[in-house]
């Protein structure tokens, strides 16, 4: 069979495939600890459960605008200027499914054949495979555990050539949890301005933040270059919101135009119930966003412990987002793998433990841990690492004896 030309340029989402693999082993009776998945563990907040199923009871079930209804946009204005200090306007935002759309459509819109778009290492895979979608090449500036995986502005800078169309940071990243300072992007801002290049933030994960820190991304962004800024956010981890499927974009007028004549020629708008619960999430009760956090640091820093119990194992505190990025080069190789995908194929078969292989992120010798889970699933989850490891690295040695 002959498919378009495009899909031969894109590889399927590994973190997907590892949530695929997962469920299936589960489906056969299998007890997997699932630490590849993405998502917050929490139910949906009950007022926002309870906005949904109104919705539902007042047959709020017909299509919308495609931008997604006025009271929605309003209420994503008004969470920025709550949480941030800074004014959008509804017509500078448009509702999407999931924050996967709101960067796809940026992406649809913004490149073409021949540009390069710059983003940063380790990354959440589909930016850079959304950005080939389009046509173009992403550029990718390496950042390093030495630094806790630090976004350098003046990295991103160097790479900049004739071609570059747009830079895309995202902060708190997946799978490192770093974060950009407000100073660096605010010197990537100024370069963008004075060369006419986009800026786009993916701030997915921009309410979970553990310690208090300057990210005010919005406002830097606002001030340094309005007219060719892009903010691409989700409901989904903050308000626990995955399945439901909403995101939004914000950015210039035009830009959001354009946005909307594709989403109205492809999806047509985010579910009509969907929406209703995203006005309850954004202006309702902010409380269980901070419980969760505080919940996701305690697992943190639990995990962390237990994982760098074994000293063969490095691993940087992420500051944001949930998800640890161990280094393990070296129980590879005392384990006998030659990459973190085969450890991680042999994890799952064997220990019936799901990470997510560094390969898919760009960085091998490393994997993902969602500590989106429960403690006691976390403790299991790596117990059972940490005796297959020995198991392993037993097996390798004594092969390794036989041999000599
Ligand atoms: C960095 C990043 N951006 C965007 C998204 C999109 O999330 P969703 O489409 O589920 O809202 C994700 C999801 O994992 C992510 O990790």
């Amino acid at each position: 069979m002959t498919f378009a030309a495009r899909m031969q340029q894109i590889a399927p989402s590994p973190t997907l495939k590892v949530t695929a693999e997962a469920d299936r082993m589960r489906r056969q009776g299998i007890d997997v600890v699932d630490l590849g998945a993405g998502e917050p563990d929490f139910p949906t907040p009950e007022h926002v459960k309870a906005a949904a199923h109104l919705a539902l009871d007042q047959n709020f079930t017909k299509y919308t605008p495609s931008a997604g209804i006025p009271e929605l946009r309003q209420a994503v204005c008004q969470r920025y200027e709550t949480d941030y200090g800074v004014g959008f306007k509804p017509e500078g935002v448009i509702i999407t499914a999931g924050g996967k759309q709101a960067l796809y459509n940026t992406a649809m819109v913004l490149f073409d054949h021949g540009d390069e778009v710059i983003t940063h290492a380790p990354y959440w895979p589909t930016i850079p495979e959304q950005v080939k979608l389009a046509g173009a090449r992403p550029i990718i500036v390496q950042t390093s555990p030495e630094d806790a995986f630090a976004i350098h502005a003046n990295r991103i800078i160097e790479a900049i050539t004739p071609r570059t169309k747009a830079i895309i940071i995202n902060s708190p990243s997946n799978p490192a949890g770093a974060l950009i300072s407000e100073e660096g992007l605010a010197s990537i801002a100024d370069e963008a301005a004075r060369r006419g290049l986009w800026v786009i933030a993916d701030l997915t994960y921009e309410r979970l933040i553990y310690d208090p820190v300057a990210h005010n991304l919005p406002r830097v962004l606002t001030e340094k270059m309005r007219d060719r800024a892009v903010i691409c956010s989700a409901a989904s981890k903050a308000y626990a919101m995955t399945g439901w499927r909403c995101g939004w974009t914000i950015g210039p007028k035009a830009f959001i135009a354009q946005c909307n004549s594709l989403q109205g020629h492809s999806t047509s708008n985010v579910s009509s119930i969907t929406q209703k619960a995203a006005v309850a999430a954004l202006t309702g009760p902010q409380d269980g966003v901070t419980m969760m956090l505080n919940e996701y640091r305690r697992r943190r820093d639990a995990v962390w412990g237990w994982l760098t119990a074994d000293p063969r194992i490095t691993c940087v505190k992420p500051r944001g987002a949930f998800y640890l990025f161990p280094y393990v080069a070296d129980v590879l190789e005392a384990a006998g793998f030659k990459n973190t995908n085969e450890f991680a194929e042999a994890l799952l078969a064997e220990a019936h433990v799901a990470v997510t292989a560094g390969e898919g992120f760009d960085a091998p010798g490393f994997f993902r841990l969602s500590y989106a889970t429960s403690m006691e699933r976390l403790k299991e989850g790596t117990d059972r690492m940490h005796a297959f490891i020995a198991r392993r690295s037993g097996q390798a040695a004594g092969a390794a004896t036989a041999r000599s």
